[in-house]
């Protein structure tokens, strides 16, 4: 099988049920994408409910006053995604007529919406083929085919997302870039995973070289 087959076997027998996986809205998923660029879901989640209470819409967040926006933050830290999403709330409501870009290209447009967020709302949104590299990926990816070249080095960051779109599943982007990111987070997990569990353990490069611990590779520049 496939390690992209592997991926969605493992994660619609694993997925956790999130709320942001259950809408193809895109201001909900760029919302929640945002709010867990730097937070874990356990403590995104509250967030994520009080902002759709207070901003049902895009709308109701670019007419809020940052006052609002940064007092229902309050607690997440890293303030410029606070006024990030703000001024691109404004952005989106007064030069798209309030409908984000569909498209990889057009996402990256917006403020705060880097390669991995465009990745995010595109695939899980609009089935946009686009392969989602964050940290849990560089992990599964550098451990299942055996990569040590640094993932914070520009030849790496380039490497991974080549070999990212090499192995993703077009046919099912949205579950397959869900189903690593999961993947990552619950079994190819950063310190002891548990190996003799899993079931990419057979074609797991990392596994046979005795490299779990050591992959992925970072440089301290
Ligand atoms: N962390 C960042 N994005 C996520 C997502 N879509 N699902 C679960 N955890 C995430």
């Amino acid at each position: 099988m496939s390690f992209s087959h592997k991926i969605l076997d493992w994660y619609s027998a694993h997925k956790r049920k999130l709320p942001w996986r259950e809408t193809r809205d895109p201001y909900k998923i760029w919302l929640s994408e945002i709010i867990l660029q730097q937070t874990r879901v356990a403590q995104g989640m509250p967030y994520y409910h009080r902002f759709l209470e207070a901003f049902p819409t895009v709308h109701e967040l670019a007419h809020a006053s940052e006052e609002n926006v940064l007092k229902l933050w309050q607690g997440l830290g890293y303030y410029s995604r606070a006024r990030n999403l703000h001024a691109t709330a404004q952005i989106v409501v007064e030069q798209f007529k309030g409908e984000f870009p569909t498209t990889y290209e057009g996402l990256k447009f917006l403020k705060g919406v880097g390669d991995y967020t465009a990745s995010a709302i595109a695939s899980f949104c609009f089935d946009v083929p686009e392969p989602v590299v964050d940290g849990n990926v560089y992990r599964v990816l550098a451990r299942y085919f055996g990569v040590d070249i640094p993932i914070n080095s520009p030849a790496g960051i380039k490497y991974f997302k080549e070999l990212a779109k090499e192995v993703m599943d077009t046919e099912n982007i949205r579950d397959y870039n869900q189903g690593i990111m999961e993947f990552g987070a619950i079994q190819c997990a950063p310190k002891k995973p548990n190996c003799l569990l899993c079931p990419l353990n057979d074609g797991c490069v990392a596994l046979k070289d005795n490299k779990v611990d050591s992959l992925p590779v970072k440089t301290n520049k």
